[in-house]
């Protein structure tokens, strides 16, 4: 039994490790947030922020195993992502760490994306750290895509959208797996890609999740320019010779979506 801090373990992924991880060691999810009344007795909660370091030196005392899911993609990446990766790590410094797991993005340095190029900048500080760490790249999860369909088909009946992007969605379940497996395992360095079973255009993808919506929208092409997009559309996102996934995108919106 080991003493882990997940950081982000209210997050997608983060709340899967808690599951995963929380019956055969001592667990404590990071947040913001402060802890709600009716949270599981058996999890350990800290709450503290990345982006100003307040709270860190509370959440990692007596930490052996960090997973480090925490992210903030949106608003302040730099601040959270680099910056709060390295705080973190300063505060663990004299705390008994023996692993520290990241999970990181398929491509992150092969597409020039703001967010991305803040993922690429945290691997390296954590190489450089000295921390005996993993790093594990995946592809987008189910959920991603998801979250950003959502919004913008709730009100508008025309949609402009790169339907050329593609897409190797992973199930955030798989993801969790795989890295919480790496908390019995020896720190190793950058791991070989981690992807999902297909390689699918956001064309394919959109029927199936309108249909599981229950929506009708009238979808026009639109070529996005930049080397981002060119990225995506590229398929640099993407590994196709790593398919570990096994859930399909069709699978995923069945189960979610039960019709
Ligand atoms: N989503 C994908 O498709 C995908 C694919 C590959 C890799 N990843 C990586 O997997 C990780 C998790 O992604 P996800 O989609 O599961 O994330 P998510 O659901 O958006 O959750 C983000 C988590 O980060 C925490 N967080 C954000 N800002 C913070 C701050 N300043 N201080 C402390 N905690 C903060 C949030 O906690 P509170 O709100 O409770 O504070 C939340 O638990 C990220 O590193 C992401 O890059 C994601």
């Amino acid at each position: 039994m080991s003493q882990i801090l997940i950081t982000g373990g209210t997050g997608v992924l983060g709340s899967k490790l808690v599951a995963l991880l929380k019956e055969k060691h001592t667990v404590r999810i990071m947040s913001r947030r402060p802890r709600p009344a009716a949270f599981d007795p058996s999890v350990e909660w800290a709450q503290a922020d990345l982006a100003t370091g307040a709270g860190l030196a509370e959440a990692v005392a007596g930490i052996e195993i960090v997973l480090h899911a925490a992210s903030d993609p949106a608003q302040h990446s730099y601040e959270t992502d680099v910056e709060g990766t390295q705080r973190l790590i300063d505060a663990l410094r004299g705390q008994p760490l023996r692993h520290f797991i990241y999970i990181s993005i398929v491509g992150i340095d092969r597409i020039p994306y703001s967010y991305y190029e803040n993922k690429l900048k945290t691997e390296h500080l954590i190489a450089a750290s000295g921390v005996p760490y993993t790093i594990l790249r995946a592809t987008q999860f189910h959920e991603l895509i998801d979250r950003v369909l959502e919004p913008l088909t709730r009100y508008l009946p025309i949609l402009l959208l790169p339907l050329d992007a593609q897409f190797q969605l992973i199930d955030s379940g798989e993801v969790a797996q795989a890295m919480s497996s790496l908390v019995d395992q020896p720190p190793c360095g950058l791991l070989p890609d981690m992807g999902g079973p297909q390689i699918q255009r956001l064309r394919d993808l959109l029927p199936a999740w309108l249909q599981a919506h229950h929506r009708r929208r009238l979808i026009i092409p639109l070529h996005y320019p930049g080397t981002v997009f060119a990225g995506f559309r590229a398929g640099l996102n993407t590994c196709p010779t790593h398919r570990q996934g096994t859930i399909t995108w069709a699978q995923w919106l069945a189960r979610t979506y039960p019709q």
